[in-house]
């Protein structure tokens, strides 16, 4: 028997943002959740976290994948999700909203697409950045600048590139054959970018607060 999902999709809503490293699904989060009350969910972030949580079982496996741009094993990834999200609806228990969750790089690879929605919840929505290499590159070498992160230089970028191409893209075309995919063009200005978000977000009946 299937199991059931920890969260309804009639309580909660789901929206994955999916994109290559560098389209801007950070940024264009921090924008949704300013407007839209959405809370976010970074799959890359909740990683590199437990990554230096002290008494982790998972540093050294996190370290080397998020360094080679190879994806963590989903039980790791999908856990620390759904964990997230659990402690959120707990802090929130008393409001009256439904809870909307953007969760950011999340799913990359198809495991990781099912095993959430089967253990987890049943996304609404996925927002597709789509943008060319060549664009997501000067971007990331720019981040790198700053970042401090392990994988923003050139040989980890390279990387990253191939395994969007090979293991999440197959998600998100996945997700187009439900008619469940927003694809935005993701070059030009932040401010663009978000532009085009909120018109395709209008047009599927998602509105801002
Ligand atoms: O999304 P972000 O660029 O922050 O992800 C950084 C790295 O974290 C990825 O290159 C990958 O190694 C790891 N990751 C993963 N599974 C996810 C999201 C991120 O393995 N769903
Ligand atoms: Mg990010």
């Amino acid at each position: 028997m299937a199991p059931t999902p920890r969260f309804s999709s009639d309580k909660v809503t789901v929206v994955f943002v999916l994109g290559g490293p560098g389209a801007g699904k950070g940024t264009q989060s921090e924008n949704l959740v300013r407007d839209y009350g959405f809370s976010h969910l970074s799959a890359g972030d909740l990683l590199r976290a437990e990554q230096v949580r002290e008494g982790s079982e998972y540093g050294e496996l996190i370290r080397h994948h998020i360094r080679e741009g190879t994806i963590v094993p989903m039980e790791v990834t999908v856990a620390l999700l759904s964990n997230a999200m659990a402690a959120i609806l707990e802090q929130n228990s008393s409001k009256a909203t439904p809870a909307r969750f953007l969760i950011d790089g999340f799913p990359r690879q198809i495991d990781q697409a099912h095993f959430f929605e089967e253990t987890v919840c049943v996304s609404k929505l996925v927002l597709f950045l789509s943008c060319p290499e060549e664009v997501m590159l000067s971007r990331l070498l720019k981040r790198g600048e700053t970042s401090g992160r392990d994988d923003d230089n050139i040989e980890s970028i390279r990387k990253r590139f191939r395994t969007f191409e090979q293991t999440s893209m197959p998600v998100v075309r996945e997700f187009e054959e439900k008619g469940k995919v927003i694809s935005v063009e993701a070059t030009g200005s932040k401010e663009e970018v978000y532009e085009r978000i909120k018109a395709e977000l209008k047009s599927k009946g998602v509105d801002a607060l």
